[in-house]
């Protein structure tokens, strides 16, 4: 490449505009200016010979993809979750693999919330009993949910989106649980009242479990069978974090038998496929991963990973680097 070549960039999929042009001014830009993203062949296709990729959380980059991409020096992806890409594999190569955390907190954390009130006080399955004209006398069980106000909310996984959802709890007076990997400062702990307890019971004394752990390895099916079973006959169970995570199958299974009484989800296992069991009941919210969707947040993310992926094709260390062991500078 002579000094005045630009670097080579795929974009594999359609981006905010303000994004892909502070791209295509410093790189020499193939954009796939499209909603649907691309099938594995032609993803590997347009990414060989591409020292930077931005990517979204549909495209898949295994270390099998990588070992044929030997001109590849960064690769920047649209979300906080990176489970899409084998980021020890890119490490290995000296492929700089980044993410776009803070910048989807607040709005995740919102539609966790959105989706917890969802589920506690039945409002999608009261909008489909209202337009399905089934709305014929008021009752005095009629639709009846769980109060929010003063129950107990467990978060599984305490990052910054867990943080954001106990922050919004305290405005709805909930004592707070939380497990995670390590347990948060003492200080933090009081500033957002919330009490570490172990897994078990965090699963046995909730009213809520909201999850908000990354997909590894270890976090496959944290929540299956044996987890829904410890939870309250009334708790119900959110998920915006990845579908994984919990055992879909479990999951439909305990909502058919009630041996949980709701929940709300926007991630899946095999997305955009949804279990046909949590179609067939009643008692669940269900969205399609829109826990970021804001015009403002993903315009931010899109930026966020551009500018990720500038600083690394520049030689510096992208601000939001997830494989350190990447980074020779
Ligand atoms: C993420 O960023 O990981 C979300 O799932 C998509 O915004």
């Amino acid at each position: 490449m002579t000094a005045r070549m630009k670097p080579p960039v795929l974009v594999t999929k359609k981006l905010y505009p303000k994004a892909l042009e502070l791209l295509q001014a410093t790189a020499d830009v193939e954009y796939h200016d499209s909603r649907a993203g691309l099938s594995a062949d032609r993803l590997l296709t347009k990414a060989k010979g591409k020292v930077g990729i931005v990517c979204q959380l549909t495209d898949k980059f295994s270390a099998e993809v990588l070992a044929e991409l030997p001109d590849l020096k960064v690769l920047s992806n649209v979300a906080v979750g990176y489970d899409n890409i084998d980021a020890a594999a890119a490490a290995e190569r000296g492929v700089l693999v980044t993410n776009t955390p803070g910048a989807l907190t607040e709005t995740t954390a919102d539609l966790a919330f959105a989706l917890l009130m969802a589920a506690a006080r039945r409002l999608t399955e009261a909008e489909r009993f209202l337009r399905d004209g089934k709305w014929g006398e008021w009752y005095i069980d009629l639709l009846c949910g769980y109060d929010i106000y003063g129950a107990t909310l467990g978060l599984l996984g305490m990052g910054r989106i867990g943080q954001a959802v106990a922050r919004r709890a305290q405005g709805f007076g909930m004592k707070v649980l939380y497990h995670n990997r390590t347990r948060l400062d003492p200080a933090v702990e009081d500033a957002l009242d919330a009490k570490y307890v172990s897994f078990e019971e965090l699963l046995s004394e909730s009213d809520f479990v909201s999850v908000h752990t990354p997909l590894t390895p270890d976090t496959r099916h944290l929540i299956a069978a044996a987890e829904l079973s410890r939870m309250k006959p009334t708790a119900i169970l959110v998920n915006t974090a990845r579908g994984p995570v919990v055992d879909e199958a479990a999951l439909a299974a305990a909502l058919d038998k009630r041996t949980i009484a709701a929940a709300g989800i926007d991630v899946f296992e095999r997305e955009p496929e949804v279990h046909p069991g949590l179609l067939a009941v009643e008692n669940v919210v269900l969205a399609p991963h829109v826990g970021s969707a804001t015009i403002a947040t993903r315009t931010r993310m899109c930026t966020m990973a551009v500018e990720n992926c500038l600083a690394g094709l520049r030689g510096e260390r992208p601000p939001n680097l997830v494989n350190p062991q990447a980074w020779k500078g």
